[in-house]
């Protein structure tokens, strides 16, 4: 399959490029800085491209058979467009080179799960705390995203992963319709799950939790290397 990924650059982005590549993929990773990205291979494709600019995604989509979108900016108190305003670009590029399959990432924050299994103690307060606050404007704008994706008449799927955190290579993740289990998820797993979803749309229409049960972190431990850490 010939794969798009939007958000390449990123943390999780670089982790399904690699991914998609190591499952005989041919990857396209979009990023607004194509000189930056940090690996090359022979079905590789890095391709710069900017969401919130229509005319800088031409070409970008052309033979593509998945659209994978794990992009994201970080927390801002101010109001943020960015997941809308990109996944309403993305589809429209979609529809102009009659792309039919797109897996997008939006989180559990954006819709808090009161059946959650097994949550940490902390996510209790913490999750109110942030969703009120500093994550108000991201979580709004993920909404926005999850509608205009609904809206798409595309054959898509909507990831929601918890709190992101690294592991060397995938676990026995739980994922799909049901509810998150703890509070995390490895970003690893969340790659590996959105390369899974490129090729089978079973989840076609359909908005699904990704989350790692094993090795995760405390929250403690999690708000820390989060907070100092850089993509
Ligand atoms: N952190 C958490 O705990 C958490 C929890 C649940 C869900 N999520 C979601 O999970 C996703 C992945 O998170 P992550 O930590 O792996 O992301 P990340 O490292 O912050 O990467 C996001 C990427 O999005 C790209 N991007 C931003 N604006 C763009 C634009 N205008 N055009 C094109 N690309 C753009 C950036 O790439 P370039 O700068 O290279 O263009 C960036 O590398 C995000 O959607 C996030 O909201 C996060």
């Amino acid at each position: 399959m010939r794969i798009v990924i939007f958000g390449a650059n990123g943390r999780t982005g670089r982790l399904v490029t690699r991914l998609a590549l190591e499952h005989g993929h041919h990857a396209v990773a979009v990023t607004r800085r194509p000189n930056e990205f940090p690996f090359t291979d022979h079905r590789l494709t890095v391709a710069g491209g900017d969401v919130r600019d229509p005319s800088s995604l031409t070409g970008i989509l052309d033979g593509a058979d998945a659209v994978l979108s794990s992009l994201g900016v970080p927390f801002s108190l101010r109001r943020l467009d960015t997941y809308s305003v990109g996944a309403a670009n993305i589809i429209g590029a979609m529809r102009d080179t009659d792309v039919r399959r797109v897996a997008v990432v939006s989180s559990t924050g954006a819709y808090p799960y009161p059946n959650r299994i097994d949550p940490p103690a902390a996510l209790r307060f913490v999750e109110p705390v942030i969703t009120r606050t500093i994550g108000k404007s991201t979580y709004d704008d993920q909404r926005r995203m999850e509608d205009v994706v609904r809206g798409s008449g595309l054959n898509w799927t909507i990831v929601r992963p918890s709190g992101l955190f690294d592991l060397p290579k995938p676990t026995n993740y739980v994922a799909g319709d049901v509810d998150p289990v703890g509070g995390y998820t490895a970003r690893i797993d969340l790659a590996d799950y959105l390369v899974t979803l490129a090729a089978d749309s079973s989840c076609a229409g359909k908005t699904v939790v990704v989350s790692t049960t094993k090795d995760t972190p405390t929250m403690w431990q999690m708000i820390r290397r989060e907070a100092f850490s850089t993509a």
